[in-house]
């Protein structure tokens, strides 16, 4: 088959690097792609949001199958698109993406269907949400309804800090479009886990748990970034509260969608807060999370190709979903000053040696056309390691780390100790 992925960073080369291995896939294709990619697929140079391009080159390619990875395309309809032109494409259908493209949607869809979630309220009128941080006092979290690159939530200490947000959302339309609308909620304290679920509309397949490091620094301080981190599994994340989430949220999740006439066929990202009260949903991403992405894929044994193609048909139910008995650890090596500003251009050393002993994921990073590797991007790359343990694979991914080098390059010291 032939085999286009969309998107291009660390989360995309993962599939790619996954996708290769199955002897149903004859060529691979990545859009945009990028230098890492490179090595396992041929990369084409389209936007991943340009859904009109990506149809048109699919289809004058002859592509049999299209991965969609990231957000942007699945709430701008591509998988809709790509299967109206008659090319079978993975990810859910933009009616039933909008459970992360939209808070107010999955808020109120948990809400009907008893999922349980943050208490919550939804606002499009700036004086009434304020009234409501003040009447509710802090600590509250203030989340704009569309997305904003995992930049729309502030997780606010005081009254002050929140009706801030709240104005910076609604008046100063920090966010754009995606802030005009709000929801509030209750704050909610526990650890946070990530559980990615395989979904053909009706089956559900849970992958092994996860933990993302949001934050840049080490103690989780600092801004929040697109993730500095990843193990999995999560050790917070027991048999026993696998059993509850599956019962009380999974299953009522994928069931909720298909009762609304929006079943999902793709991949849910599950984002989990065990509270004292027991597990809650704090978010539903409709795509696979990156890095958590690179470490949860690291560890699938079965051919990822038969799985995707189930989720298409149906027949999820019916495929044996294997998984290597081992821990995995992505650390993020991301250019100095990121989630800020940052320069890119250096040249990267040390990837065959950082190879040896770990898969090196790219994701900021491109080809400097003299058979080297550039940076390019806020996260470089993603050093993935396995282990018999979460302490091996730990140290795995930090020891193979040392051999790469950039200017600038920064990394969290306590992956996977937080
Ligand atoms: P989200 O984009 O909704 O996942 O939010 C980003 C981060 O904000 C989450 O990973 C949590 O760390 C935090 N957060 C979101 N909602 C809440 C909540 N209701 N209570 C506490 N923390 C939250
Ligand atoms: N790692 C968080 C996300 O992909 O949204």
């Amino acid at each position: 088959m032939k085999v286009l992925i969309v998107g291009g960073g660390g989360r995309e080369h993962a599939i790619a690097w996954a996708l290769a291995k199955s002897p149903k896939v004859t060529q691979l294709f990545c859009a945009p792609g990028n230098g890492g990619i490179a090595s396992v697929a041929q990369c084409v140079p389209i936007k991943a949001t340009d859904v009109e391009g990506m149809v048109a080159w699919a289809r004058d390619n002859a592509m049999d199958f299209v991965v969609v990875a990231p957000d942007d395309p699945l709430a701008l309809g591509m998988v809709d698109a790509m299967e109206a032109a008659g090319i079978p494409a993975f990810g859910p259908r933009a009616d039933a993406a909008v459970i992360e493209a939209s808070k107010i949607f999955s808020k109120n869809l948990m809400a009907k269907y008893h999922i349980p979630t943050a208490k919550y309220r939804t606002f499009t009128n700036m004086e009434q949400a304020l009234a409501y941080v003040q009447a509710e006092g802090a600590p509250i979290v203030v989340k704009a309804d569309g997305l904003a690159l995992g930049k729309g939530v502030v997780v606010a200490q005081s009254v002050a800090e929140a009706q801030d947000a709240v104005r910076a959302m609604m008046s100063d339309q920090k966010f754009g479009a995606a802030g005009t609308r709000l929801v509030i909620e209750e704050c909610m304290t526990g650890p946070e886990v990530t559980v990615l679920a395989f979904c053909d509309g009706e089956h559900l397949v849970p992958m092994p748990s996860s933990q993302d490091h949001k934050r840049a620094f080490d103690g989780n301080q600092g801004p929040n970034t697109g993730g500095m981190g990843a193990i999995s599994p999560s050790p917070n994340y027991t048999p026993e509260v696998a059993k509850r989430c599956m019962e009380e949220i999974f299953l009522p999740t994928v069931a909720a969608l298909k009762a609304e006439g929006r079943p999902f066929q793709g991949v849910i990202y599950f984002g989990l807060m065990l509270t004292p009260d027991g597990p809650k949903v704090v978010e539903y991403n409709a795509r696979f999370g990156d890095p958590e992405c690179q470490a949860v894929l690291s560890l699938l044994e079965s051919d990822l190709m038969d799985i995707l193609l189930a989720c298409r048909s149906g027949t999820l139910d019916q495929v044996d979903i294997r998984w290597r008995d081992q821990a995995a650890c992505c650390l993020v090596l991301a250019s100095g000053g990121y989630p800020g500003s940052y320069q890119t251009g250096y040249p990267i050393s040390g990837l065959e040696e950082a190879g040896k002993s770990a898969v090196v994921f790219h994701a900021g990073t491109r080809a400097d056309g003299q058979g080297g590797v550039v940076t390019s991007g806020g996260r470089v790359l993603g050093v993935t390691a396995l282990g018999a343990d979460l302490n091996a694979a730990i140290d795995g991914a930090y020891a193979a780390a040392k051999h790469i080098s950039f200017t600038d390059m920064h990394y969290r010291t306590d992956i996977g100790r937080v």
